[in-house]
């Protein structure tokens, strides 16, 4: 019931520092549990899909400690054999990581289907066939996933289409397997190398992670690490992105510019300044830009966690642009809301065409989901007038201090809350 009131049209300035990526730190924080020891987990960013992970250890009995505002101590030697909570696990996507830590630990798991984003039917087969792969039953009744398994034994996964959440599962269920597990056509983003790294930095002996075969010898224990999480190079996308559209000059700081190859070179194909350092991206914006193709596709094409703050942005490009997406079904719910600021979208499944506009107006809109606020918080900073948009919890699951950073940075952002706006209304 919260919302963003943007009062838009201000160029971003100044600089922005970047959070610890989302997706690294929901697959590193249960990958704590398979530790016989406490791990300390830095740069971990205050979003509330973190929340909800830190949430689920601590009733399953993990002591977790906040050592400041991005470093936690997990202690898991607590943790008790029990299900996960329904509505928690439901809340989220990547609670599906508690399936194999919780196996690993225990024998047994059983966790709720997971939530998050809907953007089309997102099945959990290839999770499945890891874990089947790996010698463990499961049965899915009343919504909750059981998966069984006295012994995990190491076994080729080749899997049928690329995965991110089940690679991740698979390293994540046979980091300790019996023998050697390797995984074909394996995801190579990012977070899937941040986590071998972490899982390595434990005792782990994984090979390969960031390209399309991964071996793994299993291990008979891990132990308690201390391990910083990766900067998140959708966060830092978006900030790029929102740099451009506001025609800004900013410095986007702790980032890994390798990570944004795909999102930099596509901006600079329209016409976007983009300077790289060691460890910070310059944007400077001009305006008139030009239309261009996207096609979404697994690391390291263009992230489909870009697309819709992509799309945002060409609303204003001149020409017809066109974005194919790869990888979901239907993950062009935002284009109704950005159609209410004048936008001209048409969305033919997973394909949009975009005409250039001269300039979007203000209006009141609805995030559909996390990247699809992002997308909108984008449209209503480049644009004269007031943007409202409610629904913000999305945008909070995946996002640190978005309003905060972007005031820092010129923009005029408030955050209203439900109750601040009922006051307003009588
Ligand atoms: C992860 C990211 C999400 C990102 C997506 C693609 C997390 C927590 N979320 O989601 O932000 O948008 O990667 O980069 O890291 N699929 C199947 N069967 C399966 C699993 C997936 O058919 O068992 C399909 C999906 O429906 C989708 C495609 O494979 O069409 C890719 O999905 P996947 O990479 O698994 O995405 P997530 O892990 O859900």
């Amino acid at each position: 019931m919260d919302k963003y009131i943007i009062n838009g049209g201000k160029r971003l300035t100044g600089e922005v520092e970047i959070s610890g990526a989302k997706n690294a730190a929901v697959a590193i924080i249960p990958a704590t549990i398979l530790a016989d020891e406490p791990c300390i987990l830095e740069n971990v960013p205050s979003i509330n899909d973190v929340t909800i992970d830190l949430r689920i250890l601590r009733e399953l009995g993990a002591d977790v400690k906040m050592l400041n505002r991005n470093t936690i101590r997990i202690d898991p030697r607590p943790i008790r054999d029990m299900p996960v909570p329904y509505e928690l696990a439901r809340s989220m996507r990547a609670s599906y990581y508690f399936l194999s830590t919780l196996l690993n630990r225990f024998g047994h798991a059983q966790v709720p289907m997971p939530g998050g984003c809907y953007l089309g039917d997102r099945p959990m087969d290839q999770h499945l066939k890891c874990f089947r792969s790996l010698g463990a039953k499961y049965s899915i009744e009343h919504g909750v996933v059981n998966i069984e398994a006295d012994t995990l034994y190491g076994t080729h996964i080749p899997f049928d289409k690329v995965s991110v959440g089940a690679t991740i599962n698979a390293m994540l269920a046979a980091v300790k397997a019996e023998g050697q597990t390797i995984i074909e056509n394996a995801a190579k983003e990012p977070h899937i190398v941040d986590l071998a790294n972490f899982l390595n930095s434990m005792g782990a002996d994984i090979m390969g992670a960031g390209t399309d075969v991964i071996k793994i010898k299993g291990v008979s224990r891990l132990h308690g690490a201390e391990y910083a999480i990766i900067p998140d190079q959708i966060e830092a996308g978006t900030f790029m992105i929102a740099v451009a559209a506001t025609k800004g000059d900013a410095l986007i700081k702790n980032v890994i510019p390798k990570h944004l190859e795909p999102i930099t070179s596509k901006l600079r194909k329209i016409g976007v300044v983009v300077m790289e350092y060691d460890d910070s991206v310059r944007v400077i914006g001009q305006g008139n830009y030009e239309h261009t193709m996207v096609r979404t596709m697994p690391h390291p094409g263009f992230p489909t966690d870009m697309q819709p703050q992509f799309a945002a942005l060409l609303t204003l490009a001149n020409g017809t642009s066109i974005i194919n997406e790869g990888i979901f079904d239907n993950r062009f719910r935002y284009a109704d809301e950005l159609r209410r600021m004048g936008a001209d979208i048409s969305v033919d499944g997973k394909m949009a065409i975009i005409e250039g506009v001269d300039h979007l107006t203000g209006a009141p809109v609805k995030a559909t989901d996390l990247r699809a606020g992002a997308a909108l918080i984008i449209a209503g900073l480049s644009t004269d007038g007031v943007t409202e948009i409610e629904d913000i919890y999305h945008i909070e699951r995946g996002y640190d201090n978005m309003d905060g950073k972007l005031r820092a940075m010129g923009a005029d952002i408030v955050k209203r809350t439900f109750s601040e706006s009922i006051r307003q209304a009588i």
